[in-house]
């Protein structure tokens, strides 16, 4: 692979790079398009340790990290591989007379389409004089979200973007971490190891997310969140253009975000997740809390008015099976009430309500007076909107810095205990 990549490298001084892909000039294995301000490169690669030939993208000055890849589960076993726009106006990956990959796009005129390599790394195919794009490789993100990519989903296409890991170091093809958003109930987003949640975020609270400070660091991140009719997106990016990231779902189960300057090309790896041991998704079970501030040895606590499903795996530092309401007591029409919790990262929201046209005081009224509901908060930090959950409250955590206020249904005894405290 280095050895490919050096050949590359000493051979673009004697051509000029292209930007583009036309139906006269197609992509050989060999050949690199480069972005007009040379941020992006694409073009032919092996990993390392295999003899697979891939279509990929990486940062021009740092060729050695493939950050998107085309034809990701169909790599080519020779360097016949070629990249062309075909007489229907897609751009086809062809191997010798073979079909590898196509996009599916259907295109009036074909004279004029071409394919572009954009600064941002999107490579487009843009037909009628580049005034329509009908396909875009940011649509289809691999492991890596650059800035200006947007992950999440289009609600009015369905289309989802999402990442997903290679399968290992040397096979880029599909692996088994994702990090996708999550749509049901309060958006948050989930990293996966195939279904089993390892870590999410909190839901976006207007600003940011609690439970990841860094994103919040204003002068380094711009980061825009939307849920609305058409789409509920995130997209990032950096304020410094001599700053280059990249955010990784990499084959050893962790999220890496990565950031390096354009003139020493050396990622410097700047948050990971899941880094601790609250950060792992459900550690203390249904209904448990994780706090590594005052814990000793065990992060586990209940939520107040819980004890342990299990006493004996509890006793043994296992949290896995969560709490249950403490045995003879009522949170129905029993003189139950909330306590604020400070500083949390509130539980799961798939599956919680939101109502962003009450108010706190009313978002109180109703969970009270549905006995299913457990908790309650702000839907954003702004102070409107009403978050509330029904039933058991997952991966809930007390946050060293930030938070937000939770307001935890307690039955009659454990409230008058609260309230003897505070
Ligand atoms: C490549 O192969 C060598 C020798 O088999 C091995 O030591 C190395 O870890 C491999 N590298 C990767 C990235 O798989
Ligand atoms: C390469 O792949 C093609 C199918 O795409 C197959 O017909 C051919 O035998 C393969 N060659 C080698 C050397 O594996
Ligand atoms: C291509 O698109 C057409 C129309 O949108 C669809 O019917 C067809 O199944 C698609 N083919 C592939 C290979 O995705
Ligand atoms: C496409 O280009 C060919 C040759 O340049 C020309 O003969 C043809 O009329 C063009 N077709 C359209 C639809 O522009
Ligand atoms: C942040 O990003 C949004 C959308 O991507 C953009 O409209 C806004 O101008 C950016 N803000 C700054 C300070 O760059
Ligand atoms: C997200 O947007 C949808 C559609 O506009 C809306 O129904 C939902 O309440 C919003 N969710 C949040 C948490 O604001
Ligand atoms: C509370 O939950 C139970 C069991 O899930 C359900 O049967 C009942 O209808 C719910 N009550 C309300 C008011 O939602």
């Amino acid at each position: 692979m280095f050895l490919q990549f050096l050949l590359l490298l000493l051979a673009l001084p004697f051509c000029t790079p292209a930007e583009t892909i036309t139906p006269t000039q197609p992509l050989r294995d060999g050949d690199v398009l480069v972005s007009k301000g040379a941020r992006f490169a694409l073009g032919f690669f092996s990993p390392s340790n295999s003899s697979h030939r891939y279509v990929g993208l990486w940062y021009y000055s740092i060729s050695t990290t493939v950050v998107w890849v085309l034809n990701r589960d169909d790599p080519i076993n020779d360097t016949s591989g070629v990249l062309s726009i075909n007489t229907r106006g897609n751009l086809v990956l062809y191997r010798r007379d073979s079909l590898i990959w196509s996009t599916n796009v259907s295109v009036s005129s074909v004279n004029n389409t071409i394919a572009q390599l954009l600064d941002t790394g999107n490579l487009v195919l843009i037909q009628n004089d580049g005034k329509r794009v009908v396909w875009q490789g940011f649509d289809y993100p691999t492991d890596t979200m650059l800035p200006y990519m947007k992950l999440g989903l289009d609600r009015r296409t369905g289309l989802n973007r999402f990442l997903t890991s290679w399968k290992s170091q040397g096979d880029p093809g599909t692996g088994e971490y994702s990090h996708k958003m999550g749509v049901s109930g309060s958006p948050q987003m989930f990293f996966r190891k195939g279904f089993q949640p390892l870590w999410r975020t909190d839901p976006w609270n207007g600003l940011g997310w609690a439970s990841v400070p860094e994103v919040d660091s204003g002068s380094i991140f711009n980061t825009t969140f939307l849920n609305n009719t058409d789409e509920v997106s995130v997209v990032y990016n950096v304020m410094q253009p001599s700053v280059l990231s990249r955010l990784t779902a990499d084959s050893d189960g962790f999220l890496q975000f990565y950031t390096a300057q354009k003139s020493d090309s050396k990622w410097v790896a700047f948050w990971f997740a899941p880094a601790e041991r609250c950060d792992t998704y459900g550690r203390c079970g249904p209904n448990g809390n994780c706090n590594l501030i005052t814990a000793d040895f065990f992060e586990c606590t209940c939520l107040a008015g819980f004890e342990p499903k299990s006493a004996r795996d509890w006793s043994l530092a296992d949290g896995s099976q969560g709490c249950v309401r403490i045995h003879g007591s009522s949170v129905c029409r029993s003189g139950e009430g909330f306590i604020k919790m400070a500083h949390m990262k509130v539980p799961d929201t798939s599956a919680a309500r939101v109502d962003t046209s009450l108010s706190l005081e009313e978002c109180r009224e109703e969970c009270l007076n549905n006995c299913n509901c457990s908790a309650y908060t702000r839907a954003s930090v702004s102070g409107s909107g009403c978050l509330s959950w029904y039933g058991d409250l997952m991966d809930t955590r007390v946050l060293s810095v930030g938070g937000q206020d939770l307001f935890l249904r307690v039955d009659a005894i454990t409230l008058g205990i609260y309230f003897s405290r505070h």
